[in-house]
């Protein structure tokens, strides 16, 4: 991903044109912060195909997922579709750009939310406002409740140094002050880089380093 000028809905769609895009498993940093809170009602920020809230789902979680692509979005509704009957919570998409999503008026359906989650919710485009977005969905966050931010620190180490520096790699401390909106309202849980092996398109070895988030709603 490389290009910074271009129509967001354009550039995502063409990404998902065709083939799957993802793994179609949840993120695992998400598995393994997000485990240990208590079910309730979650949305995801960039859900591509709707992995994170799958997994959310089956866990108990009455999770939304929302996504600029509507491909990505439809592949993730036939996934939910399959997996139906074995979720003891609900698994919902939308497709939209987030931005105007979350200031609709169909966010009050949604009701106070006990999370929100943005895994890998960036993008290489000038115009993305990653943070002012993930900034939105945290008002609707009740007190006692989550934000869960995941992200990439660094690029991967087989990306071409042309690719390098396109697009916003948070980090652990950056993060806590962009996302402790208004200031004193959350607490800092979790705020460290966590570094995992990856395999890169040509099946390349490596090594990730994620940005890891856990805020909490104090009120
Ligand atoms: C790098 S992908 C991450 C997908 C998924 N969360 C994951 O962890 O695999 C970023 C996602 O954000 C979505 N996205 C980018 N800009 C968006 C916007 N303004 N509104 C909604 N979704 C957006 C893209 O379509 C893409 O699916």
């Amino acid at each position: 991903m490389h290009e910074t000028q271009s129509d967001p809905t354009e550039f995502w769609e063409d990404l998902y044109a065709g083939k799957s895009r993802w793994s179609g498993n949840p993120n695992p940093v998400l598995v393994d912060v997000v485990g240990a809170l208590s079910p309730g009602r979650s949305l995801d920020l960039g859900c591509g195909e709707g992995a994170d809230v799958l997994w959310l789902a089956g866990q108990g979680w009455d999770a939304t997922g929302v996504d600029i692509s509507s491909t990505a979005v439809s592949r993730a509704r036939a996934a939910a579709e399959q997996n139906r009957d074995s979720m003891p919570g609900s698994a919902t998409f939308d497709s939209g750009d987030l931005a105007p999503w979350l200031a609709r008026a169909r966010v009050e359906a949604l009701g106070p939310l006990d999370l929100v989650t943005a895994s890998f919710f960036q993008s290489p485009l000038d115009d993305f406002d990653r943070v002012g977005i993930i900034n939105l969905a945290g008002e609707m966050v009740r007190p006692g409740g989550y934000l869960f931010a995941l992200s990439h620190f660094a690029p991967p180490d087989w990306a071409p140094a042309e690719h390098r520096g396109h697009g916003d790699m948070p980090t652990p401390w950056g993060e806590v002050l962009d996302l402790s909106v208004p200031a004193g309202s959350w607490t800092v849980q979790i705020s460290e880089v966590r570094e995992r092996k990856a395999t890169g398109p040509e099946g390349q070895i490596g090594h990730m380093k994620d940005t890891v988030v856990l805020l909490r709603r104090e009120r």
